[in-house]
């Protein structure tokens, strides 16, 4: 059962969705694990309150780069109060193995960055929610 996942992840590590970069997003935000020096930024255009195009970009381990384009998929259309609501069981879920500490810290680090890019923080433009 696992091994379906596993090789969802990896197809998501190989080809990752979403991946590269966006001009004039309406919100970005850069994190990064101080653990391992692994980093995502997330970039969002947003219209009419919803994520209507999403890119990333990032290097890092299997789990943190299939988190990133798994969430990218399942963010797009999505609206920003949805999004704020969305904790770690969305990606636990989205990647649906069970993760010890130290994974789980991978897998959240896009979360971090797509909540922080929600919240508006480091955004790179004001940007009227409707
Ligand atoms: Fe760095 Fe996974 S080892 S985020």
């Amino acid at each position: 059962m696992y091994d379906l996942y596993a090789e969802e992840i990896l197809d998501h590590y190989k080809f990752p969705r979403n991946r590269g970069k966006m001009d004039n997003p309406d919100r970005v935000y850069h994190d990064h694990n101080p653990l391992c020096g692994d980093e995502v930024t997330i970039m969002l255009r947003i219209e009419d309150g919803r994520v209507k195009d999403v890119k990333w970009e990032g290097q890092g381990c299997t789990i943190s780069m299939a988190s990133a384009s798994m969430l990218s998929e399942a963010v797009k259309g999505k609206s920003l109060e949805e999004l704020r609501t969305w904790g770690k069981e969305h990606v636990l879920d989205l990647l649906g193995i069970p993760l010890g500490p130290v994974r789980l810290k991978c897998a959240l680090l896009p979360l971090k960055a797509l909540k922080a890019a929600v919240w508006g923080l480091e955004g790179t433009e004001e940007h009227e929610e409707t």
